[in-house]
């Protein structure tokens, strides 16, 4: 047991100090999405945390190995959509993104279910579902 923990809380020191990206301005996210501000809120408390340079990290974020997993989805997340660099995607790439969002929304995957077990906020009631894919519609007839 005590090995254990002397590993874990060695880790967790070693990777105390790893750097957590700097959230951007929030000037600059708002003026890259331009969604309905409902709609902005809507991403911003569900979507955010791992699909943006603003980022809320949690104080466990610096705990290992929560920080790994977390740094991974963040990671992962902002490669396959990122909101504060949606203004440097191509038509057609936004019209992917909007497509994927369309259906991580209808098929409930996103948020991901532990993420919404801890962030109860973070879940989407079927009116928010329906406003969120009533504005993709709107942005995909805008992408061709
Ligand atoms: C806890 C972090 C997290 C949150 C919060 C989150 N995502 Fe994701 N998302 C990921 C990760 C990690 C991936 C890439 C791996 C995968 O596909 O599971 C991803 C992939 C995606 C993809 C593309 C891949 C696919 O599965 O089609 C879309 C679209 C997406 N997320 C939309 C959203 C939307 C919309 C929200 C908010 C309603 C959201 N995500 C909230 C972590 C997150």
């Amino acid at each position: 047991m005590w090995p254990v923990v002397a590993v874990l809380g060695t880790i967790a020191l070693a990777t105390s100090a790893a750097p957590v990206p700097a959230p951007l301005p929030p000037s600059s996210v708002a003026d890259s999405l331009a969604a309905p501000p409902p709609v902005a809120a809507l991403l911003q408390r569900a979507c955010y945390d791992c699909h943006s340079e603003q980022s809320r990290w949690p104080w466990y974020a610096r705990v290992a190995p929560v920080s790994w997993l977390l740094a991974r989805d963040v990671r992962e997340g902002r490669k396959q959509v990122n909101f504060s660099r949606w203004n440097t995607y191509s038509p057609t790439t936004r019209r992917h993104k909007l497509q994927w969002m369309g259906r991580v929304i209808r098929n409930g995957s996103m948020p991901p279910l532990l993420y919404r077990v801890v962030h109860r906020d973070a879940r989407l009631s079927a009116n928010e579902r329906a406003m969120l894919e009533r504005w993709i519609a709107v942005e995909i007839a805008k992408t061709s």
